[in-house]
């Protein structure tokens, strides 16, 4: 029997959270109040972009912001197939196709030479748009693909769930922080319990667009808007002026993003910690994601390629490690192979998929649980290899 239980990842809620919820519950709004407009300010102010608008959800910022892209049935869109399911339905939500672009290797990151590949290999026009996802915190280099972008006429939708506070410096050396709008069209984040900022659910779109914002909060709540008020209108007066959806979030959640997004920078710090404690003790002998020099990974996961799994997942489970596997390549997936994508060429995702593993990373692990995180990996690898 062993004393420990180290999950992959874990929230990391403080007094300060707890005291900032239980002032909301005490107050007269629980939604639609004050909250919910202060953590969008900071969050704005925080990844540098002009708006944010908070959503019950990532999932529901993905299908607003392709809703608000205007990608439409029949449309074409090109993502990573090494990403949360969500970052691929949003575009089948309004019948878009998904088209997947293979990984590179060491970053794990969609791969732009693949992206343009796939795009040169069709007319322009056949695209509409890339959703690059910033996986296990590592940025996409953005400046990059806005290029490639721009050459075939498409927007970016930057799938940044697990990256708030990563960033790149681009050709002119300033630090590009994941959501500042400068490349993307719009940037969504996701605060569920396992993401650095935990709010229980809830999500966060950001843009630059003064249009998109406001097709955005139009959708968010109802296609409903107070906007239209004539001097001879009532109070109450409203209009629905398109079909929209409730992806509000709530003042509760809200204001406990504002005090989780307050330690982010913080925390990440701590992730790179411990990221580096990693790194020192498996250079060599275990793969892991590289993370090239110029780029501050917000370390969401630390994912490493180990041969063996299911034996080493075991193994580690025994020993107190909660393991878990990001991600089984969406194409692999019984829905997806459903509507044809059975045989897409993928092999980088494939063969990642074989040996992926994501060990734990989260700001409270302690040293006496990474130090036998780390152990029991290396203690595996000399048995078994
Ligand atoms: C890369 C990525 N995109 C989107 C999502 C969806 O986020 P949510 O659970 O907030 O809807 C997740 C959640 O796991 C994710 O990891």
């Amino acid at each position: 029997m062993t004393k420990f239980n180290i999950p992959y990842g874990r929230h990391n809620i403080e007094q300060d959270d707890i005291d900032s919820v239980v002032k909301t519950l005490q107050s007269d709004l629980l939604t639609q109040g004050p909250k919910v407009e202060e953590f969008e300010h900071k969050f704005a102010k925080y990844v540098g972009a002009k708006y944010a608008v908070a959503m019950c959800n990532a999932t529901a910022g993905l299908h607003l912001a392709v809703l608000s892209l205007n990608l439409k049935k029949g449309d074409r869109i090109i993502t990573t197939p090494i990403t949360f399911a969500s970052s691929a339905n949003c575009a089948r939500f309004v019948d878009a196709e998904v088209w997947f672009a293979d990984i590179n290797p060491e970053t794990y990151l969609i791969d732009i030479d693949k992206t343009r590949e796939l795009l040169k290999s069709k007319p322009k026009g056949f695209f509409k748009g890339i959703i690059p996802v910033n996986f296990g915190g590592l940025p996409v280099n953005l400046e990059d693909f806005k290029k490639l972008a721009d050459e075939y006429d498409l927007w970016i939708i930057e799938d940044s769930c697990h990256s708030p506070g990563g960033n790149f410096t681009n050709s002119k050396k300033q630090d590009q922080y994941c959501g500042n709008g400068n490349y993307a069209d719009i940037s969504v984040f996701s605060f569920h319990p396992v993401k650095h900022i935990a709010c229980g659910e809830g999500g966060m779109i950001t843009t630059n667009s003064k249009e998109i914002y406001d097709r955005v909060m139009l959708l968010r709540t109802h296609g409903i808007t107070k906007n239209n008020m004539k001097e001879n209108h009532g109070n109450w007066y409203y209009e629905m002026q398109t079909l929209g959806f409730n992806y509000r979030l709530t003042d509760i959640h809200a204001s406990l993003g504002i005090t989780q997004l307050a330690k982010n920078d913080k925390r990440i710090i701590k992730r790179n910690q411990i990221a580096n404690k990693y790194i020192k003790a498996f250079n060599g002998k275990v793969k892991f994601q590289h993370t090239p020099s110029g780029y501050l990974n917000a370390y969401h996961l630390f994912v490493v390629e180990v041969k063996k799994r299911k034996k080493f997942f075991e193994f580690l489970v025994k020993e107190g490690i909660v393991p878990q596997i990001h991600y089984i390549p969406l194409h692999t997936l019984p829905y997806y192979k459903s509507i044809g994508y059975e045989n897409a060429d993928l092999k980088n995702a494939e063969n990642y998929y074989k040996n992926c593993f994501s060990l734990p990373m989260y700001p409270s692990l302690s040293d006496e649980e990474q130090n036998h995180v780390i152990k029991k990996v290396l203690e595996f690898v000399n048995k078994e290899y």
